[in-house]
């Protein structure tokens, strides 16, 4: 992918205001994004409205940002990609509307890019050599846990995912019930760390036979044994006080989340004979579920850096950048996709 482009990507698809500016592919000019996280630490979780109305707010100011630090003007722009789904509806009408206009203004092709995807094409954005395929795709974020084989460029075969939870929901949820903050997967990650692994025995559900996944069982697992270990615990109410153990429930819910996490895909990508294993999305920032897959894996496993695992806007233009040279040009008149799903 040698052509000279330089495309600007816009992702406004849960409760990130991100914009980027990517050259050729790889060179990243500038990544800029706005969190919201301190708006949805107050409840816990993201509020959807105010999700949506924090991005009508910084996405102008956000997008004159990844120019600026790019040193380029709309002029200098080959073509706008942006996410359509899935997502919020509300945050991803955000994001859209703004590259169509854009796109109107500056005369410019406008494209519609899957979130999931460019998740996995945050891994192509490291400058080493390429991945091989067949590549077994794991996506682990706040709203997604899925497998996919990937026989070459933008091709997919979703293998299974969560029938529930998404691996970083559960991490969320069980913060919440262990009184962390919100975003919960780095919390429990940090308090983990001060814990023993094998202090409390969670289940681990394998949904044998199938490439699927299931998050709630385990949540219910800690809630219960949270319960148990705090009597007074009301229903409904879910920040514990006193002294719960918390770095241990942290610890052994964590490993139980990467045990099924990392033997479900190395499974997999021995089944589909994958020469490598990508891991992409906010969870796979995760330092233990790392360290697993490098001890257990036989065959390689690559992640993205730590700043792309989570949202951001130049694994959009990543998948953008790929999309524009294959020719993908969409019409000024597309709508979000919220329950989009990743297949070729
Ligand atoms: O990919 P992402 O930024 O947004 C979505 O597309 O959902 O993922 C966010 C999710 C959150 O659930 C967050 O708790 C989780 O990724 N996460 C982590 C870590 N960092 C973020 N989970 C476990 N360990 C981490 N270090
Ligand atoms: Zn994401």
């Amino acid at each position: 992918m040698s052509e000279e482009t330089r495309i600007l990507g816009i992702e406004t698809s849960c409760d990130e205001t991100a914009a980027a500016v990517l050259e050729n592919g790889r060179h990243i000019a500038s990544n800029i994004i706005a969190s919201q996280t301190e708006i949805h630490a107050e409840y816990g979780g993201i509020f959807p409205e105010m999700a949506s109305r924090a991005h009508i707010e910084t996405i102008h100011q956000v997008v004159s940002s990844a120019l600026a630090e790019a040193h380029v003007g709309l002029e200098s722009i080959d073509a706008i990609a942006v996410t359509r789904g899935p997502g919020l509806a509300g945050s991803l009408v955000v994001g859209l509307n703004m590259a169509k206009g854009l796109a109107i203004g500056a005369g410019l092709p406008l494209l519609g890019i899957n979130h999931l995807e460019a998740h996995l094409y945050s891994i192509w954005l490291v400058e080493e050599e390429e991945p091989t395929f067949p590549l077994l795709g794991l996506i682990v974020s706040g709203g997604h846990t899925e497998l996919l084989l990937m026989r070459d460029h933008l091709q997919y075969e979703r293998l299974g995912g969560t029938l529930d939870d998404a691996a970083g929901e559960a991490f969320d949820k069980v913060a919440r019930l262990l009184g962390l903050s919100y975003p919960g997967g780095p919390a429990i990650e940090e308090i983990a760390k001060d814990g023993e692994a094998d202090a409390f025995k969670f289940p681990r559900s394998w949904m044998e036979d199938t490439w699927d996944f299931s998050f709630s069982g385990l949540k219910t697992a800690v809630l219960r044994e949270v319960r148990s270990l705090q009597p007074n615990l009301e229903a409904g109410v879910e920040a514990p006080e006193g002294d719960l153990p918390i770095a241990d429930l942290a610890a052994s819910f964590q490993e139980a989340v990467v045990d099924v996490l990392v033997g479900k895909t190395l499974a997999a990508a021995k089944e589909f004979n994958a020469n490598e294993i990508l891991v992409a999305g906010g969870v796979s920032a995760n330092q233990s579920l790392r360290a697993s897959f490098q001890t257990k894996s036989k065959i390689p496993v690559r992640v993205p850096p730590l700043a792309l695992c989570t949202d951001n806007a130049a694994m959009i233009a990543a998948v953008g950048h790929r999309r524009f040279l294959n020719g993908q040009r969409d019409a000024l008149d597309i709508d979000v996709l919220p329950n989009w799903p990743l297949t070729s």
